[in-house]
């Protein structure tokens, strides 16, 4: 990002925009600034992607979001959208939320290189008159972090801590119906960062810092957990010949303590696997349940292709893969198992086609059509509402969602 050479006196915010969110172009970010112009707030879109910031500027969302563009295209007429590349834009805006990524490294470490060097560029443009919002996910400690970093450079701005809770692709509709937790590193902090929230979301729920970054990573590895455990339990139906849908109805049939167990599925995305592994390293470590989750669901399409080779001389076959998203109806590839199962058959069969009705940017999509009529077994790898009635030609499909009604069997 470009510098400004002359900072701006501090505390001197011009009434250009209420809020900057910073990433505001990305999944996270986009979501709450268009929630917060809807609202009748000035929203400053900061990113570095200028491209997905052109996109949104000409009122087409860069990925899909439900029942997003409508809001979009009337926070772009109202003029509460705001757009820049230039960190120097926050010296002269009150309150700054971060939702840029926080990945983990390739030893599954949270990754902060790029959060840290963020923070770095926005020293020269800070004042102590800033509300400093993250909401990033963050691994636990960041917060109070973050408050001696900026400390230990002479400022202090409020510093407050805010998680996302939202699914991916339904933020307009969930900013507004969840709780939002807020924390801060000072009760101003949290009151300050309280009142932001009260604009959007129906209630909020006050937690200390630490607590609200493992308040995120908790409710990501349960429901990673959740899925991993019945994975687990399909490959154990399976391995044993059992329709795993037949035993899982059976059991939640009227039976209220299991009514939650979710389907079988490739459990990935851009936030399960990483935030369970930055809770992972925060433990030293020793959540061995987490541990545990990510091998049975990054060990699923292992399994699934071991169970193909069983079955198929893999080597004279072509195999379709359905839905290269990481979820049903999603046009988010992000850490997808699809690319695992494609990776995994590419070493093993005579050729993979793959397919995505939503998925932009990948060049090896074949057409649906295509994809049917070519290959000689069919995996869904994702459960697109668009693949509900499709004709499967009679071909063997793996189905371990039990979507198509067939069988899960492999
Ligand atoms: N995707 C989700 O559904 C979801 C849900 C809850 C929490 N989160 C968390 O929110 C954070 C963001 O995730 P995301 O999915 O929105 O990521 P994303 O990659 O879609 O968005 C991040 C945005 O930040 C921008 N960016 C990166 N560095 C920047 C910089 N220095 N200055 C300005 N812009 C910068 C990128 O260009 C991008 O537009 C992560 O910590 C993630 O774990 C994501």
């Amino acid at each position: 990002m470009t510098k400004m050479k002359d900072t701006p006196p501090r505390g001197a915010f011009s009434p250009r925009a209420d809020i900057c969110v910073l990433g505001g172009a990305g999944h996270v970010g986009l979501g709450i600034s268009i929630v917060l112009a809807s609202k009748g707030k000035r929203v400053l879109i900061l990113d570095v992607n200028t491209a997905a910031m052109e996109s949104i500027r000409s009122g087409c969302m860069p990925f899909l979001e439900f029942d997003a563009e409508p809001v979009l295209k009337q926070a772009l007429e109202s003029g509460n959208l705001l757009f820049s590349s230039d960190v120097a834009e926050i010296a002269s805006v009150p309150i700054i939320m971060v939702t840029i990524g926080t990945p983990i490294d390739e030893f599954l470490n949270p990754d902060m290189k790029d959060f840290v060097r963020c923070f770095e560029e926005m020293l020269p443009y800070l004042s102590d008159e800033h509300l400093l919002i993250l909401r990033s996910t963050v691994y636990p400690g960041m917060t109070e972090w973050l408050d001696r970093f900026v400390a230990g450079k002479g400022l202090h701005p409020r510093i407050a801590f805010c998680p996302e809770r939202i699914v991916e692709g339904h933020a307009v509709r969930e900013l507004q119906v969840l709780p939002q937790i807020v924390s801060g590193t000072t009760p101003e902090a949290e009151e300050s960062a309280s009142e932001v929230f009260s604009w959007i979301a129906p209630s909020i729920v006050r937690l200390k810092p630490m607590e609200a970054e493992f308040a995120k990573l908790f409710a990501n590895a349960y429901r990673y957990i959740q899925f991993a455990t019945t994975n687990q339990f399909y490959m154990m139906a399976n391995s044993a010949g059992l329709d795993y849908y037949r035993i899982l109805e059976g059991i939640k049939h009227d039976y209220p303590r299991l009514r939650d167990i979710p389907k079988a599925g490739y459990a990935a995305g851009p936030c399960l696997l990483k935030d369970t592994m930055q809770l992972t390293a925060f433990s030293n470590n020793r959540f061995s349940l987490g541990y545990s989750a990510m091998m049975i669901n990054e060990g699923l399409p292992l399994y699934v292709v071991s169970q193909l080779e069983q079955k198929y001389a893999l080597r004279e076959k072509t195999v379709g893969i359905l839905g290269m998203a990481f979820k049903a109806d999603s046009d988010d590839p992000r850490t997808s198992l699809s690319y695992k199962l494609k990776k995994l058959l590419k070493l093993r069969a005579k050729q993979v086609l793959t397919t995505d009705p939503l998925v932009r940017h990948d060049s090896e999509l074949a057409p649906l059509e295509e994809v049917l009529d070519r290959s000689d077994i069919l995996i869904l790898g994702v459960p697109h509402s668009a693949y509900r009635d499709i004709n499967i030609q009679g071909k063997p499909v793996v189905d371990i969602w039990n979507f198509l009604g067939k069988s899960s069997l492999i």
